[in-house]
């Protein structure tokens, strides 16, 4: 099994510079790669800005964040990527635009480079098989906020060849990452369980069963959980989970994955979460406060 020691990561958005991250602080040498400088400038501000943190907190020495930094590329030429031996996509949910970038991919690079989609939705085979080698290719699914979260879901298609999922396997663990192996099902583990439970929790609001805030209270003081589901999905971003919702209400027919009305209207509105400064809550104060959603059922004044 030959050695992973070139990462590419195409998409250097929230996902992939935190893949970026993860790749160069575990010892890689990377390069992203993203359509226009002013994205990767966002990007590589990010992943200085969170590796900056990690120094403050103690968890990462000042030499090796300089090292990180000194291993990792930014591009805008997908030829840069030529000599990756594993390509990461993490750009948007869009099956055209992801099979358009692979089949580029799929002429550059040798025949052994890995592609690993870090889609969290779409089925990983559809992609395969725009290219010319569906057994070299899986889903590594990581989770946000990338740099945190152990996480990785390795995902093994119809196709995927079992050296391949091997090396993906082990190359997960080896960003220091907790590895989990799930089939090529739409919504792997984590959103097939995740997502209606969000979705519930903006039914719920809706619905007018609790405030904002309570909801978010009762999840995290009940259960346990760092962040109530209406936080939580201003930090994913509204826009991110209604399109992976339809994708997998579109795969699987259930109305647990049918995005509720007011989810939809609010990211019509230009509601996208805590991005854009604005969602289930209003981030344009600080602490943020409960967004008034026009609900009429008082429950966000109640208290
Ligand atoms: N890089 C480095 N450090 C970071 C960081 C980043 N990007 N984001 C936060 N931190 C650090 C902070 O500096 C802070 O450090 P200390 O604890 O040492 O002080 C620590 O993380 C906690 O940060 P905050 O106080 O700002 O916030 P928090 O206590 O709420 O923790 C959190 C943040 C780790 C994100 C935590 O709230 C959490 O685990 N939330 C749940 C996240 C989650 O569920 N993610 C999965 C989403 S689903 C997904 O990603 C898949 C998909 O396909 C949709």
């Amino acid at each position: 099994m030959s050695q992973i020691s070139k990462v590419g990561v195409l998409g250097c958005g929230l996902m992939g510079s935190g893949i970026a991250q993860a790749a160069a602080a575990a010892g890689f040498t990377t390069v992203a790669r993203d359509v226009a400088d002013p994205l990767l400038e966002k990007g590589r501000a990010g992943i200085l800005k969170s590796m900056g943190r990690l120094v403050e907190k103690g968890k990462l020495r000042a030499a090796d964040r300089d090292a990180a930094a000194a291993r990792l590329a930014f591009t805008t030429d997908m030829a840069d990527l030529l000599n990756c031996d594993i390509v990461i996509e993490a750009v948007t949910e869009d099956l055209a635009l992801k099979n358009a970038l692979w089949r580029e991919l799929d002429g550059l690079c040798p025949p052994a480079t890995i592609f690993a989609s870090n889609t969290s939705s779409l089925t990983i085979a559809a992609m395969a098989a725009a290219t010319r080698r569906p057994d070299r290719f899986v889903g590594l699914h990581f989770f946000n906020p990338v740099p945190l979260m152990p996480l990785v879901e390795v995902v093994r298609t119809v196709t995927t060849s079992q050296e391949t999922f091997d090396r993906a396997f082990a190359f997960a663990r080896s960003l220091g990452k907790e590895a989990v192996a799930a089939t090529d099902n739409p919504g792997f583990i984590v959103n097939l369980l995740l997502v209606p439970y969000l979705l519930d929790a903006a039914r719920a609001l809706e619905r007018g069963t609790a405030s904002t805030v309570d909801l978010d209270r009762a999840m995290q003081l009940g259960c346990g959980h760092p962040m109530g589901p209406l936080t939580l999905l201003d930090y994913i971003g509204l826009d991110t989970v209604v399109r992976i919702a339809d994708i997998m209400f579109d795969a699987y027919r259930e109305p647990r994955y049918a995005a509720p009305p007011l989810l939809q209207r609010m990211v019509v509105a230009g509601y996208h979460g805590r991005k854009n400064g604005r969602g289930f809550y209003d981030y344009s104060v600080d602490p943020p406060v409960p967004s008034e959603l026009g609900l009429g059922t008082g429950v966000n004044s109640q208290r």
